[in-house]
C-alpha cells in the first residue's frame, strides 16, 4: 500500500487528555482541520484557541464516548460534513487493583471496557462508511505496550488494550485492500493525568509532546504498529514471547505485582 497523504483533516477523541492534546497542537497549523472530542468543555475550547493560533480551523464536540448511538451518530454527522483523512482512537481511561488486594471495583472495569474497547470500536465502525466510498483513509487506534503482557496491577486496562491491538491488525490487514491504513499505537509511560495516577514503577517516561511527534512520524510511515520508546518496547514484547510462567517471575522481580 502507498504511504497516507499528508492528514488535512483530523479526528482525535480524548483530544483534552496528556496524549489527546499534545497530538492536536501537533497536527495544528494553517490549511489543517482539527475535530476534537473531549468531555471537558473548558478544556476543549482552550485546547481549540491554541490550535486556532497556530492556524487550524478547529470543530469541537463534547461528548462522552460510552454513550454509542449519540457518538455513532455525531460521527456519521462530521463524516458526512468533512472529509476526515485521520481519526485518532484515543479516549481511554486506566482502573487498577485495590492496595487492600480485593482486585478492581466492577464498576470501574465495566466503564474502562466501555470506553476503551466498545467506544472505540464503535467510532472506527462509524467513520470506515465515508472513508470506504473514497477508498482513502487512515485509522489510528491508541493501545499500549500493556497489550503484549496483561500486569498485576492493571488486569482490566491490560485486556482491553490487547483487544485494541488485535482488532486493529485484523482490521489493517482487510481494509487495506480498500485503501484505508490502519495503525495500532502502543505508547510506554507518557506524563499525563492517567500515568500520574497510576501505581508502580514508569521507567523511560516520555513526554505527551514527544509521544506525539513520535506517533506523527509514525503515522505518516503507515507503520502497522507505532510502539516506543526503545528499550521497554522490546521488553514488553518480550514477556509475549517468553513462556508466560517467566514473565510473570520477571514482572515479580520489577516491582509490578
Ligand atoms: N499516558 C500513558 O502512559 C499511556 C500509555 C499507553 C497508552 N495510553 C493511552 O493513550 C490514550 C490517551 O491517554 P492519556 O495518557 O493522554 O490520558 P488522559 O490524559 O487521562 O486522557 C484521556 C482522554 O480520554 C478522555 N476520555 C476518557 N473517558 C472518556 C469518555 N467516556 N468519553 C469521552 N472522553 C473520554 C479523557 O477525557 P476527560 O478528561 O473528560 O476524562 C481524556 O481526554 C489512552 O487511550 C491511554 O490508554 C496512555
Amino acid at each position: 500500500m502507498s504511504l497516507p497523504a499528508s492528514p488535512k483533516t483530523i479526528l482525535i477523541t480524548g483530544a483534552t487528555g496528556g496524549i489527546g492534546s499534545a497530538l492536536a497542537i501537533a497536527y495544528a497549523g494553517p490549511g489543517q482541520c482539527l475535530i476534537l472530542q473531549g468531555r471537558n468543555a473548558d478544556g476543549l475550547a482552550q485546547l481549540a484557541a491554541r490550535c486556532q493560533a497556530l492556524g487550524a480551523r478547529v470543530v469541537t464536540q463534547v461528548l462522552d464516548v460510552r454513550q454509542l448511538e449519540a457518538l455513532t451518530a455525531w460521527l456519521h454527522q462530521v463524516s458526512a460534513q468533512e472529509r476526515i483523512d485521520l481519526v485518532i482512537v484515543n479516549a481511554g481511561v486506566n482502573t487498577h487493583v485495590k492496595a487492600d488486594g480485593s482486585g478492581e471495583d466492577w464498576a470501574a472495569v465495566q466503564a474502562l471496557i466501555a470506553t476503551n474497547v466498545l467506544a472505540a470500536m464503535a467510532t472506527v465502525t462509524a467513520v470506515l462508511p465515508a472513508m470506504r466510498s473514497r477508498g482513502a483513509g487512515q485509522v489510528a487506534l491508541v493501545s499500549s505496550l500493556a497489550a503484549y503482557f496483561g500486569l498485576p496491577i492493571t488486569p482490566s486496562y491490560c485486556a482491553s488494550k490487547a483487544a485494541l491491538k488485535a482488532y486493529g491488525e485484523a482490521l489493517r490487514g482487510g481494509l487495506s485492500v480498500q485503501g484505508i491504513c490502519v495503525n495500532v499505537v502502543m505508547p510506554g509511560y507518557v506524563q499525563s493525568p492517567m500515568c500520574t495516577d497510576m501505581p508502580g514503577p514508569k521507567p523511560f517516561l516520555w513526554t505527551a509532546e514527544k509521544a506525539a511527534l513520535a506517533i506523527q512520524r509514525g503515522l505518516a510511515r503507515n507503520q502497522a504498529r507505532i510502539s516506543f520508546p526503545f528499550p521497554l518496547n522490546l521488553g514488553t514484547w518480550f514477556l509475549a514471547v517468553l513462556p508466560p510462567s517467566w514473565s510473570t517471575r520477571i514482572l515479580q522481580w520489577l516491582h509490578y505485582a
